[in-house]
C-alpha cells in the first residue's frame, strides 16, 4: 500500500512537471502567434494606406486611421519578442537569435521604423500624395532594414 501511494505521488509529481512544461511552451507559442498577428496588422495597415494613396479619390480619413493603427502596432514590436520565444523554442518563427543577443540593435531598428511611421502620418496630414508615397518608401526601408538583420525570411 505504501509502495502504491509512493507510486501515485511520483505520478502526480511527474504530471505536474509535464503540465508546467506545457504551460511554458504554450506561452511561447502564443507570443509567436501574437507577433505574427501583429505584423500582419502592420502589413495590412500599410497596404490600406498605399491603396488610398493610389486611388483616384484618396480617402485621407481612412489613411489617417490606418496610419494611427500602424503607429500603435509599431510601438509594440519590441514587446512581441519575450526571451525564450526565438527559434530555440521550437515554435514556427523566422526570428533570428540576434534579436535577443543584440537587443539594443533590434530596439533601435524598431524605433527607427516607428519614427518613419510617424513621419508618414505627418505627410498624410498635409494631403500631399507625392510626400505620402515618399514617406511610404522611407518606411518600407526601415521594415527591410530590420528584417535583413533580424529575420530569416526574405520579405
Ligand atoms: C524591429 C524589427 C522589425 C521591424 C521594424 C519590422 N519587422 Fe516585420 N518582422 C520582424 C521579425 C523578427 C519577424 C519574424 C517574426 C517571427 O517569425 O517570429 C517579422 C515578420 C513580419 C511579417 C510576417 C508575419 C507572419 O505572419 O509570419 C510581416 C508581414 C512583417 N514582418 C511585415 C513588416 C512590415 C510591413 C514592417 C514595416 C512597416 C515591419 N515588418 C517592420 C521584425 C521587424
Amino acid at each position: 500500500m505504501a509502495k502504491l501511494l509512493a507510486l501515485v505521488l511520483v505520478m502526480i509529481g511527474v504530471s505536474g512537471t509535464v503540465f508546467l512544461a506545457r504551460a511554458q511552451s504554450e506561452s511561447t507559442t502564443s507570443a509567436v502567434e501574437a507577433r505574427h498577428t501583429g505584423f500582419e496588422g502592420i502589413l495590412s495597415a500599410l497596404r490600406q494606406i498605399d491603396r488610398e494613396a493610389k486611388a483616384e479619390q484618396p480617402d485621407f480619413a481612412t489613411m489617417a486611421s490606418s496610419n494611427a493603427r500602424l503607429i500603435e502596432l509599431e510601438a509594440e514590436i519590441p514587446s512581441w519578442f519575450p526571451p525564450g520565444s526565438g527559434p530555440e523554442s521550437g515554435a514556427k518563427t523566422t526570428a533570428r537569435p540576434e534579436i535577443w543577443t543584440d537587443r539594443q540593435g533590434f530596439v533601435e531598428k524598431a524605433t527607427a521604423s516607428l519614427a518613419a511611421a510617424r513621419g508618414l502620418s505627418t505627410s498624410v496630414r498635409t494631403g500631399n500624395l507625392e510626400a505620402i508615397r515618399d514617406a511610404e518608401r522611407t518606411l518600407v526601408k526601415t521594415c527591410q532594414a530590420c528584417h535583413h538583420a533580424y529575420e530569416y525570411g526574405n520579405f
